[in-house]
């Protein structure tokens, strides 16, 4: 009992973060997200320029987080906060035709925009979706690999919209979850000043859900940011209750 009181209270104490690589998109995303430079209208081309440029490291060490993901040909694979799209095209090579990304995000201007791009690049194993605060909206046990890259911190309820995570993803599949590291007493950036917790937590929550923590592979480039891979039991049947 005591531990589950101690994990539900973690995820009490950070429900209110918000914030990542840079500000949330939208009001409704991430609600204490530091947008006061952005208008209400999303500026499609700002936010190019801030995900996909070379000072933003989870894009200049993109090629080394797709080899640590660990795809293979055929997987279905949800990009949960997809944004622009970034890691949605690149894992859409590595599955090939027979694979699928399913590119999820809750601002149907970056889908317009994925779709753009994907139609452009002629790459048709993308497919768009658009999801809720509360849940992904994808199918359940299709999944082979669900990735959620500087998103989990803007979750406004992050065990709801994980359960249906867990949902989605088939018996034994992957999470891949690269987030920001923060060290209690260290100084951040101005633009990660808003990112309260840190990777004990985030291992803790997910754990919680009921996900089997995997490793945390080295990723050559990564030195702000952590990437860490959970896997739903095999065995679906695991307490994941909270109960003890
Ligand atoms: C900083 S961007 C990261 C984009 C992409 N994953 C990357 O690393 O380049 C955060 C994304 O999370 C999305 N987002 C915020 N809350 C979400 C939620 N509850 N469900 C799905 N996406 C969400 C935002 O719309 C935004 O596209």
């Amino acid at each position: 009992m005591k531990k589950a009181a101690s994990i539900i209270l973690a995820f009490v104490l950070t429900a209110s973060c918000s914030g990542g690589d840079a500000p949330a998109p939208a009001k409704d995303a991430a609600p204490n997200a530091e947008s006061d430079d952005i208008d209400a209208e999303i500026n499609l081309d700002l936010w190019l320029e801030r995900l996909e440029v070379g000072s933003r490291e989870l894009f200049s060490a993109r090629e080394a987080v797709v080899e640590a993901v660990g795809l293979e040909e055929g997987d279905w694979v949800g990009d949960i906060g997809a944004g622009t799209g970034l890691y949605s095209l690149l894992f859409a090579e590595e599955v090939g035709d027979d694979g699928r990304i399913f590119a999820e995000d809750i601002e149907p201007l970056f889908l317009d925009l994925i779709t753009r791009r994907t139609h452009d690049a002629g790459v048709k194993n993308v497919t768009a979706v658009l999801g809720r605060t509360d849940d992904v909206t994808l199918p359940g046990n299709s999944v082979d690999v669900m990735f959620i890259a500087d998103t989990y911190h803007y979750f406004d309820d992050r065990e709801t919209i994980m359960r249906t995570i867990y949902e989605a993803l088939k018996p034994g599949g992957l999470l891949v979850l690269v987030e920001y590291e923060i060290s209690p007493g260290e100084d951040r950036p101005d633009y990660k000043s808003h990112v309260r917790f840190g990777k004990t937590g985030v291992i803790s929550e997910i754990e919680y859900i009921g996900f089997e923590f995997v490793d945390e592979p080295e990723v050559e480039g990564l030195t702000e940011n952590y990437l860490v891979r959970f896997r739903k039991p095999e065995t679906v049947g695991a307490d994941n209750s909270g109960a003890e």
